[in-house]
Order: structure tokens, then C-alpha cells, then sequence
């Protein structure tokens, strides 16, 4: 597999056929922070009414900063997870007294701010600022096991991290953001999690070891622990 090529085939599928989503109206770090977030435990058609009530009260860093607690639970309601909530107080309030009011722009300052992790941290740093970082959560482990038939075991840190310096070596130094949102459409309408994927209109099934078999559903290995 000539990963150049891959990366680009899956740029090219995804400009025709991206998901026209609310948070990828615009490259506000900080309405692309809220939408991630929400997305870590909810679906994409459940976040939606909740984006937007959610930006429409709390616009900016600076409301979300000062706003009081019940309220901010009232926002959150019928989400869960309320730590999501809380974590991101904290950060906008960080980002008030640390960083003047200006969000972070880099992965690495993004990991310091609570509720933020590698993924998170990899998505907001691509999406909004471009940098040439990986996003990688459950869909790509999925898609690049398919894609390289790849039976190790996803539970293992040290697989997913091999995993991840992969998915890094691929990233284009252009469109990142693009690239990364990519495998997570890929993995929303093609190489879906419940059922059969859809290999015959699989951007990067040339590519692929398992397109078109049955064993496809075999992977991604997970073993119990
Ligand atoms: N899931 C997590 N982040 C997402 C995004 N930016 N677009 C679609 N689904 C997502």
C-alpha cells in the first residue's frame, strides 16, 4: 500500500462526499472544541440541537468562563457525563487567566487543558489550526485493521500506539483536519462498525486486504481482558 496515495485518494472521496455537519461550518477552535467534546460519547445526530442551544447561550470562551454551574448543568442535560461539562469550565477559565483569552494552538498545549486527550487534543490541533497531527479513535483502529488485515489485539496500548505512529506517518502536511475527519466519515457510511461495509463504494479499496470478503467483520480484533 502506497500510503502518499492513500492520504490522497481518501482527501479526494472526502471532498465530494464529506458529511455536511454544523461544526464544520467554520474553523472557530472554539465552537470545534465545544463539538468535540460532545461528540466523545454521543452520536452526531444527538449532539446537534445540543450544539446549537449550546453556542447560542455560551458564544465564546469568555461565557463559558463565567457561566454559573446551574446553568451550564441545565446546557448539559441529556448528554451525560456531566465531567464533560465541568472539564470544560475549567479549561475555558485556563484559558482566561493563562492564555489571555487566546485558545491554544498547538497539540501540546491543548493536552494540558482538562478534559482534552491525545484524541481530542489531535483533532481540535488539525481541524482548527491545521497543524500535522493525528486524530485516532475507535473508527480508524477499525478501518486500518480492515485495510491491512491486521489481527492484533486493538486493546493493547502498545498495538493502538503502533496504530497511531502509523496513522501519523500518513498524515499529508496539507489538510490534516480534512484527512483526519476523512477516516471518521469512512468509518460513519463505508467501513462501518455493525454490518457489512460498503467495499464497492470504498474510497481506498484497491488498497485494501479485506475489501469485498466476509472475514472483513473478524476485524478489528478485540480480546477481553
Ligand atoms: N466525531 C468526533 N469528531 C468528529 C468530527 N469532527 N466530525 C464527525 N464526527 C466526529
Amino acid at each position: 500500500v502506497c500510503m502518499g496515495d492513500l492520504a490522497n485518494d481518501m482527501l479526494l472521496w472526502y471532498d465530494k462526499n464529506h458529511r455536511d455537519l454544523p461544526w464544520r461550518h467554520s474553523k472557530n477552535p472554539y465552537t470545534i472544541w465545544i463539538s468535540e467534546i460532545m461528540l466523545q460519547q454521543t452520536r452526531v445526530e444527538a449532539v446537534k440541537g445540543y450544539y446549537a442551544r449550546f453556542l447560542e447561550r455560551l458564544p465564546d470562551v469568555q461565557a463559558l468562563a463565567e457561566v454559573k454551574e446551574q446553568e451550564l448543568m441545565k446546557l448539559w442535560q441529556g448528554l451525560g457525563y456531566y465531567n464533560r461539562a465541568r472539564n470544560l469550565k475549567k479549561a475555558a477559565q485556563m484559558i482566561m487567566t493563562q492564555y489571555d483569552g487566546v485558545f491554544p494552538d498547538t497539540y501540546e498545549e491543548l493536552l494540558k487543558l482538562p478534559g482534552i486527550g491525545e484524541y481530542t487534543a489531535g483533532a481540535i490541533a488539525s481541524i482548527a489550526f491545521g497543524q500535522s497531527v493525528p486524530a485516532v479513535d475507535g473508527n480508524v483502529y477499525r478501518i486500518y485493521t480492515r485495510l491491512m488485515a491486521q489481527k492484533d489485539d486493538i486493546m493493547q496500548n502498545a498495538v493502538r500506539k503502533a496504530i497511531r505512529n502509523e496513522i501519523a506517518a500518513m498524515l499529508p502536511e496539507k489538510r490534516a483536519g480534512d484527512f483526519n475527519q476523512a477516516w471518521m466519515d469512512l468509518g460513519a457510511d463505508i467501513c462501518i462498525p455493525n454490518g457489512k461495509p460498503l467495499c464497492e463504494k470504498c474510497p481506498i479499496a484497491k488498497s485494501c486486504k479485506m475489501a469485498g470478503k466476509e472475514e472483513v467483520l473478524a476485524y478489528p480484533v478485540k480480546k477481553k481482558k
